[in-house]
């Protein structure tokens, strides 16, 4: 089984991830639709975090938000992983890049992670760069999808980017229309809001409820 959670923000103490540590499913994966935390802020609680994540001896894989520490993720390998290209952090746990297809248990994925975090966290110092999508992670994301017939099983983004919020980033914004308009897909999982909600047949809110995708 294939499950998802979102915004961990640090803490392992996270209701879903508890439930998936629980459970004993050999072939089970979690998937993190972002802002995990890893070595995000400089204190011995995200240190302890961070180490006690790494040492997860379940598969995760996981997509980056806003809330990460870009430069960080980067310094890890990339290898392939189920057609795509990850960071690999630790014999279990690897990160989704950017625009990438994944298949995996037969079903194709497509990531997309990131978002412009709001004002606010200039004054806490804690924007890092690389949170927003360049133009270069667009143009994969999009050839990426047209190599796949403009057609995914599943999209998974940190944020659903949309008019009304009142921090957009542009490039994703650009991007989430794009896919909407282009490419043909069952559903569309994002997190960012801490809400576990059904916006509509295919769009999901994920947060801290363990959902089965398949
Ligand atoms: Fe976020």
């Amino acid at each position: 089984m294939i499950y998802l959670l979102s915004d961990l923000h640090g803490t392992m103490n996270f209701r879903g991830l508890t439930d998936y540590m629980h459970m004993d499913g050999k072939d089970d994966l979690l998937i993190i639709l972002g802002d995990v935390g890893l070595n995000f802020e400089n204190t011995d609680e995200n240190r302890e975090f961070t180490q006690a994540f790494l040492s997860i001896e379940k598969p995760i894989a996981f997509i980056d938000g806003n809330h990460e520490n870009f430069a960080y993720l980067d310094s890890f390998p990339t290898e392939l992983w189920n057609g795509g290209s990850v960071h690999r952090l630790s014999e279990h746990i690897v990160h989704l890049k950017r625009g990438n297809v994944y298949r995996i248990e037969d079903k194709s994925f497509f990531t997309f992670g990131g978002c412009k975090s709001s004002a606010i966290w200039d004054e806490r110092g804690l924007r890092y760069q690389g949170e927003e999508a360049g133009e270069e992670e667009c143009a994969l994301a999009r050839k990426n999808l047209r190599l796949n017939g403009y057609r995914v099983d599943y999209i998974l983004t940190h944020k659903y980017e949309t008019d009304s919020c009142k921090t957009i980033s542009q490039p994703l914004l650009w991007l989430t229309k794009w896919i909407e308009q282009q490419v043909d897909y069952d559903r569309w999982f994002s997190g960012h809001w801490h809400r576990n909600q059904t916006v509509d047949a295919k769009h999901q809110l994920v947060y801290d409820e363990l959902m089965a995708v398949c």
